[in-house]
């Protein structure tokens, strides 16, 4: 059971899991939790594949009656630049399909940065203040990119930057390809994102991984030093970040046998 309350941990806590599927039932059972205890939480979600899991056990949970996002709200991490409204891969029609569909969100409570705007500064801007108006991100859930990025925020991003416009490297282009039909040149070359430090705000952050293209960025995430080469081992700082991990994204950790352990050994008054 995965806590959803403000304790701070000691560390990143690390849940490795059997497959990709547990990590959406460990993940979605951390949301079914938060939304018991408020239901108007408001949710971070996340893009990429990693997160599908979470999603289609989000619908079985609302079709089953135990989880209601009905008064909910939530905020997307980020957004392609220069996409048409329907363009299929547009993050925000992406979030429409793989999520709003599948649960009793009110899409008109979905936010996501506006990579559509003639002024994308003012976008950036405005977007930081809807989070902030909205009370913050509760629960933030969040992949990873194989250079260690989260959301867009690519190597070499300020641990401490705010929702703004940057470029893509050539390497997250060549990973969201298939996406695009494989095809690199169809990737667009800016997006919107939530800053790292606009990510380190929320008050629960979930990240899941799998497969072991990721297991290298998993490894500097929990074991490595906190550098802005790998964006994601900032969350070593925060004081409630939980990684859910398969086996696969798990093998490069030194200390997996040890976290697994500790999982295993939770008391039950620590998750709450
Ligand atoms: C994209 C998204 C990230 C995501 C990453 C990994 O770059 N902007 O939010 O974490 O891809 O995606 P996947 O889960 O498909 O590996």
């Amino acid at each position: 059971m995965l806590d959803t309350s403000d304790r701070h941990n000691d560390r990143v806590e690390v849940i490795i899991t059997d497959s990709a599927e547990a990590t959406g039932t460990i993940a979605a059972e951390a949301i079914e939790r938060l939304y018991a205890a408020k239901p108007a939480a408001v949710l971070g979600v996340a893009t990429g594949s990693s997160p599908l899991a979470i999603y289609a056990d989000l619908g079985r949970r609302v079709d089953a009656g135990t989880l209601s996002l009905a008064q909910a709200s939530a905020f997307m991490l980020d957004e392609y630049v220069g996409l048409a409204a329907d363009h299929a891969e547009r993050y925000r029609t992406v979030i429409e399909r793989e999520l709003v569909a599948r649960v009793d969100i009110d899409s008109g409570r979905v936010h996501g940065p506006d990579g559509a705007a003639s002024d994308l500064r003012g976008a950036c801007a405005a977007y930081e203040e809807a989070i902030r108006a909205a009370g913050g991100v509760d629960l933030q859930i969040l992949g990873v990119g194989t250079d260690g990025h989260i959301a867009f925020n690519e190597p070499g991003s300020s641990l401490a930057s705010r929702t703004r416009i940057k470029t893509l490297t050539s390497q997250t282009r060549r990973d969201n390809a298939r996406f695009f039909g494989g095809d690199v040149e169809a990737v667009p070359r800016h997006c919107l994102t939530q800053g790292i430090g606009t990510i380190m705000e929320a008050r629960h952050i979930v990240l899941v991984a799998t497969g072991r293209h990721k297991a290298e960025a998993v490894h500097h995430l929990v074991e490595g030093s906190i550098s802005a080469m790998w964006p994601a081992t900032i969350l070593q700082m925060h004081p409630h970040a939980t990684v859910v991990v398969d086996q696969s994204a798990a093998s490069r950790l030194q200390l997996a046998g040890y976290y697994t352990e500790t999982y295993e050994a939770k008391p039950d008054w620590q998750a709450f």
